[in-house]
């Protein structure tokens, strides 16, 4: 953790969540009521239909509403899909862009991810644009060279500390209960900073988030790893009495 950079710990519901879900999020909302002057900033990612709901249910807090993806158009014929400015009317400030079941799922290559945090930017939304590894590319040793090139190819035109986001989420780590090492996490972190060095003005105040299987019991251990300036949580965030004392490592 850096002095420099606020940690952020966000959680990405995924595709879970009916109305009843927020009774979860009403409860984490109370919580970060209790804390003055929280020293992280908090953001729930809900599916796109809980959006508006808990946005309003965040009023008054520190807790801070996002999606899980946008389509990189601002309108149009783009039956099922969901643009940034839809996202930012519904009172989200954050969008996830590249998420690697995004990227798998729908074939998201790095210039899709790249065109979606455009369009989060357009919108006046912070972009998180995620990038990992496979097992296969872990294993064949090629994990740096696959995030130069995803930070590289996903990162948007006009990127800077305020409006973008970086998460380095291992593929393999997600959903799993499997987590890097530290130092393994620390190796990736500190080369997305080198890499965001040759590409952004202020690379030394973007944060880098670290997700994968983070969980109340690992958060203190990998929140305190140097570069990681916060996580993006899945299955840990849907309860707030597991997502609380992860805020709570950096709060
Ligand atoms: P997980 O998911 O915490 O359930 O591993 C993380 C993510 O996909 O963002």
């Amino acid at each position: 953790m850096s002095q420099q950079r606020r940690p952020l710990i966000a959680g990405n519901w995924k595709m879970n969540g009916l109305a009843a879900a927020t009774g979860e999020f009403i409860e984490l909302v109370r919580l970060s009521k209790e804390k003055d002057n929280p020293a992280c900033d908090i953001l729930i990612c809900p599916p796109a239909t809980l959006i508006s709901k808990m946005a309003d249910l965040a009023k008054g807090s520190s807790v801070a509403i996002g999606g899980q993806d946008c389509h990189a158009a601002e309108s149009g014929a783009h039956t099922g899909d969901i643009a940034a400015e839809m996202i930012k009317d519904a009172g989200g400030s954050h969008c996830i862009v590249g998420h690697s079941e995004r990227r798998a799922d729908h074939n998201e290559s790095n210039a899709t991810v790249k065109a979606k945090a455009e369009a989060a930017l357009r919108a006046g939304l912070v972009a998180i644009v995620c990038v990992g590894e496979t097992l296969a590319e872990r294993e064949a040793d090629r994990t740096l060279d696959i995030i130069s090139d995803q930070v590289k190819n996903s990162l948007p035109a006009g990127a800077t500390a305020a409006n973008t986001v970086i998460a380095y989420e291992p593929v393999w780590a997600i959903g799993t209960g499997k987590t890097p090492t530290p130092l393994d996490v620390a190796a990736v972190h500190a080369h997305i900073r080198k890499e965001l060095g040759t590409l952004m003005h202020d690379s030394a105040a973007v944060r880098v988030l670290y997700g994968g299987s983070v969980k109340g019991s690992n958060a203190a251990e990998l929140m305190a790893v140097e570069n990681v300036d916060g996580a993006l949580v899945g299955g840990a965030s849907l309860k707030a009495a597991d997502f609380w004392p992860i805020v709570e490592t950096s709060i």
